[in-house]
């Protein structure tokens, strides 16, 4: 789920413009408040519970297609496959992706009696994988929307999803936590969530705990906030398409240094693409 990547596979047809538009229209209907929270609108979570459990599934994975978080990748596979082939497929391929993120990047820093925070998780895919390697994962989003299709496609018996209502993580006892991981969600989020979010982590880590947090590393200028602009227009855009926000490695590191963590190691998460995407392994000072 790299989303920076999300649009330079969009086919340029004129089906495709009337698709987007349609996709415009349901973001707009799914996305809820404050800004950036999509597939939060009030009514996703009671209409995936009321929905029967044999269609849920279903519902959870046609919902999270509206997102421009998740299944964005192979919007032009739409084109050629039905659209449940398609979901399918797509639901396939995140299980797969994400499995081996956590083999690669997570697992080895877990015993089977490790309690781990899944920040952002997001529709449980991590979770998910994540979950059969410890004993407890605390899965946490801030679109209630989100979590419900999480809990539709990705429940297992040791997941506790939540969803963050700006004081989820305060409710969290200090130094009870083995593991806390976040992939795409720090080059989502603007620079004061990032730093409170690292604070908490911070606090909620056991002594010996890590952290392993995907940033975007680019240069000052590469840093692209919608908001900055102003107009009308703007506004919108900043509502309801991705924000990404790239950093310096000095800011990053500041953010790091100032939430009382210390930087272990740096690992690129795709070389070969040269893409600025690293994986931060984290401790406490
Ligand atoms: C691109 S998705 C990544 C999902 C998952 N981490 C993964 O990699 O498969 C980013 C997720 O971060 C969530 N998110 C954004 N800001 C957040 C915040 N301040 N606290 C918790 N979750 C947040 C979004 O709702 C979204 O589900």
């Amino acid at each position: 789920m790299n989303s920076v990547k999300l649009e330079k596979g969009s086919m340029k047809t004129q089906s495709s413009s009337s698709t987007s538009l349609l996709r415009k229209l349901l973001i707009v209907l799914t996305t809820g408040f404050p800004d950036q929270k999509f597939l939060g609108a009030f009514y996703i979570p009671f209409l995936v519970e009321i929905t029967p459990e044999r269609f849920r599934k279903s519902l959870a994975l046609n919902l999270l297609s509206i997102s421009p978080h998740y299944f964005g990748q192979f919007r032009a596979a739409e084109q050629t496959s039905s659209r449940s082939a398609f979901l399918e497929a797509e639901h396939q391929r995140m299980s797969l992706s994400r499995q081996q993120l956590i083999d690669t990047k997570v697992k080895p820093h877990l015993t089977s009696e490790s309690t781990v925070i899944d920040h952002g998780c997001g529709p449980g895919y991590l979770a998910n994988a994540v979950s059969s390697y410890c004993r407890q994962v605390i899965a946490i989003d801030i679109s209630d929307g989100v979590i419900a299709c999480a809990k539709a496609i990705n429940a297992k018996p040791n997941i506790i999803y939540m969803t963050e209502t700006g004081n989820t993580l305060s409710k969290l006892e200090s130094s009870s936590i083995d593991l806390i991981y976040s992939f795409a969600v720090m080059l989502h989020v603007k620079d004061e969530v990032c730093r409170t979010i690292l604070e908490e982590f911070s606090r909620l880590l056991k002594p010996q705990g890590k952290v392993v947090c995907e940033f975007l590393v680019a240069d000052a200028s590469a840093e692209e906030l919608v908001e900055k602009a102003n107009s009308i227009l703007g506004k919108v855009k900043s509502k309801y398409t991705l924000r990404v926000v790239g950093r310096p490695l000095k800011r990053i590191e500041q953010f790091i240094r100032d939430a009382g963590l210390k930087l272990l190691t740096l690992s690129e998460n795709e070389p070969e693409e040269k893409n600025g995407y690293y994986t931060f392994l984290l401790t406490r000072e």
